[in-house]
C-alpha cells in the first residue's frame, strides 16, 4: 500500500473519514468526517477562529444560508465566470476536466489556458479518452454551481454557494453600520461550499461538497500600502515562489519589508501573508520546507482577483506542493457588482471620503488542511503507525486502560477516566494486551496514554506513556491532572513531569 492508501485505509477504519452514503455505493466527491475527523475538523476551525479573529478587534464571525439567489451570483459574476474547462468523448461520453487530462498527460502546468488552446493541445498531442481511447470533442466551459427549484412550482432558481465569500458582502451594509462604521472590518464565515466538479479526485482532495474558512476583510483601497503592526512582520521572512521563480523553481525567502519594497507587493497583503505564514508555522507546526506561497498570474488567478498567491503544502500523498488556501486581493470587485445589481448603495462615508470598500480575502480550504494534517503527521516506526498531530489538532488527549481487567483495575481506572473527561478529551479502553491498546492509539494520534497497574492501588500513582517517544513516567494520581495540563500546554518536559521508568 503506498501512503494514500494507508492514511485513507486508517481514515475510514478508524473513524476519520469515509465515503458518503456508503451503503448505497457512494457519489465521488462526497465524504462523511467520522468521530475522529470531526474532531480534528473543529479543532482546526477553532484555531483558526482564533488565530484570524484576533488579529484586529474589528474582526467578526457571520453564517449565512447555503442556498442564495441567483442574482447574488450575477452580482458576483459566478453565473459568467465560476466555469471550468470540460470535454467529453466522442464514443462512452465520459466527460473529463480538460486541464487535468492535459496536465497528466503532457506534464504541464495547464491552470489558465483557454478553450481554443485546450483543444489543439489535445489534437496536436493525440490525446484520447482515458476510458475508451476515443476521440475527444473540442473544450468548452461548464459552470460549476448547483442550481435547485425552489418552492412548490418550482419556478424560482436559486444556487448551492459556491465559496462562502459571499456572505459577509451580503451582510456588508448592515454590519458596517452595527459595528460603529469602522474600517478595516473584517467579516468570517466557516461553513459548506458547493462545487459541481468535473472530476472529483485525489480522494479527499476536491469535493463537491466542502467547507470554507473565509475572512473578508474590507478596506480603503487608497489605504493598501499601510499596515497598523507592520514593525511587528517587516523583518519577518515569507517563502515566496513567484512567477518568476518558475524558470529556477527555487523558493525565496524574502522579509516583508524586502516584498514591499523590491517585489512592490503591497503592505496590507504582506502582513497578511505574514499571518498566514505564522499560522501555519507557528500554530500547526508545519515545517517551514513544507510550506510556500505560489504567486498566480493574471490568466491563472481566479476572475475576481488582482493580487493572488496560493498557499501550497508539500503533500507526500499527492506528489509535491498543493493548494490549501489563498490570499487574495478581490478589490471592489464584489461590493461594486452587488451594488450594481441589487442598486443598494454600499459605498462608506470614512475619513472625508465616499468609497465602495476594497477586500482583501484569506480563504481556506477545511476539507484540504484536514487532509494535510494527516499527510504530514502520519509517521511509520519499526512496530507502529502514528500521528504525530500537535495538541491544539489532535482528536484525542488522553487514553487510560487498566492494565488487566481484574483486580479492581477497571473499577479504578474507570473513576481515573471519569476525573480526567472534565479537563481533557478522554478514551477508555480495557480491551486487548497494553501494547495493542497503545497501537491503536497511536494510530489515532492520541498524546498521552494513562495506564493504572497495580501500583496504583497500593502506592496512588499512574504510568504515562508519551506518543512520540514511547517514554513511560510514574505520576501521583493527585498530580495527574496538573501534570497533563502543563505537559499539554507545553510548560514541562515529559522527562521532567515524574519520575521516568528506565
Ligand atoms: N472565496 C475564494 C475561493 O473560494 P478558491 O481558490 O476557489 O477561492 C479557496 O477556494 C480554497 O477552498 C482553496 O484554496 C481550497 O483549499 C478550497 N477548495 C476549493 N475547491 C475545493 C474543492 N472542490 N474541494 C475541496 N476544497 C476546495
Amino acid at each position: 500500500m503506498n501512503k494514500t492508501d494507508k492514511i485513507m485505509d486508517i481514515a475510514a477504519k478508524r473513524g476519520f473519514f469515509y465515503p458518503s452514503a456508503e451503503i448505497y455505493g457512494s457519489k465521488a466527491g462526497f465524504w462523511t468526517y467520522g468521530h475522529l475527523g470531526t474532531r480534528i475538523k473543529h479543532k482546526w476551525q477553532n484555531l483558526w477562529r482564533e488565530f484570524f479573529l484576533g488579529l484586529n478587534n474589528n474582526f467578526f464571525e457571520v453564517e449565512d444560508c447555503n442556498i442564495l439567489p441567483k442574482q447574488v451570483f450575477v452580482g458576483s459574476g459566478h453565473l459568467e465566470n465560476f466555469n471550468d474547462p470540460l470535454t467529453e468523448c466522442n464514443k462512452c461520453h465520459f466527460r473529463f476536466r480538460a486541464d487535468d487530462l492535459i496536465e497528466d498527460a503532457l506534464d504541464i502546468n495547464a491552470e489558465g489556458i483557454d478553450e481554443e488552446a485546450m483543444t489543439k493541445l489535445i489534437e496536436d498531442n493525440m490525446l484520447l479518452c482515458p476510458k475508451c481511447q476515443s476521440k475527444l470533442l473540442p473544450v468548452r466551459m461548464f459552470n460549476m454551481m448547483f442550481d435547485l427549484k425552489v418552492g412548490a412550482t418550482g419556478d424560482d432558481v436559486m444556487y448551492l454557494r459556491p465559496e462562502t465569500a459571499q456572505a459577509p458582502f451580503l451582510a456588508f451594509k448592515r454590519e458596517f453600520n452595527a459595528l460603529r462604521k469602522k474600517i478595516p472590518m473584517g467579516l468570517a464565515v466557516i461553513g459548506k461550499a458547493f462545487r459541481n466538479e468535473i472530476s472529483p479526485r485525489q480522494g479527499f482532495f476536491r469535493l463537491r461538497e466542502f467547507s470554507q474558512a473565509e475572512l473578508q476583510i474590507f478596506f480603503d483601497a487608497d489605504k493598501i500600502n499601510e499596515a497598523e503592526d507592520w514593525n511587528s512582520v517587516k523583518d519577518y521572512k515569507l517563502r515566496l515562489f513567484t512567477v518568476k521563480d518558475r524558470k529556477t523553481k527555487k523558493i525565496q525567502e524574502v522579509s516583508c519589508k524586502d516584498a514591499n519594497t523590491k517585489l512592490k507587493i503591497p503592505k496590507f497583503y504582506v502582513y497578511h501573508l505574514a499571518k498566514v505564514q505564522q499560522f501555519y508555522l507557528d500554530a500547526l507546526k508545519v515545517q517551514k520546507e513544507n510550506f510556500r506561497f505560489r504567486e498566480l498570474d493574471a490568466k491563472e488567478r481566479a476572475f475576481y482577483n488582482k493580487i493572488h498567491f496560493d498557499v501550497e503544502l508539500n503533500l507526500e500523498t499527492l506528489k509535491g506542493f498543493k493548494e490549501v488556501a489563498g490570499v487574495h486581493y478581490r478589490t471592489n470587485h464584489d461590493l461594486g457588482g452587488h451594488q450594481k445589481c441589487s442598486k443598494e448603495n454600499l459605498e462608506v462615508f470614512v475619513d472625508e471620503k465616499r468609497f465602495v470598500p476594497h477586500v482583501l480575502e484569506l480563504s481556506f480550504g477545511v476539507d484540504r488542511n484536514v487532509w494535510a494534517l494527516l499527510d504530514i503527521f502520519y509517521k511509520e516506526e519499526k512496530e507502529r503507525a502514528l500521528f504525530t498531530f500537535p495538541q491544539n489538532v489532535a482528536p484525542i488527549d488522553v487514553a487510560v486502560f487498566p492494565l488487566v481487567k481484574k483486580d479492581n483495575l477497571p473499577e479504578k481506572a474507570q473513576e481515573i477516566f471519569k476525573d480526567l473527561t472534565k479537563s481533557f478529551k478522554t478514551f477508555y479502553d480495557e480491551s486487548g494486551s497494553v501494547g495493542k491498546r497503545y497501537r491503536r492509539q497511536d494510530e489515532i494520534g492520541t498524546i498521552y496514554c494513562v495506564t493504572v497497574d497495580h501500583d496504583t492501588l497500593d502506592k496512588n500513582t499512574v504510568t504515562i506513556r508519551d506518543r512520540d517517544s514511547m517514554k513511560q513516567i510514574k505520576v501521583d494520581v493527585k498530580e495527574l491532572v496538573n501534570v497533563l495540563n502543563k505537559l499539554i500546554c507545553c510548560e514541562l518536559k515529559f522527562e521532567k513531569a515524574g519520575s521516568l521508568i528506565k
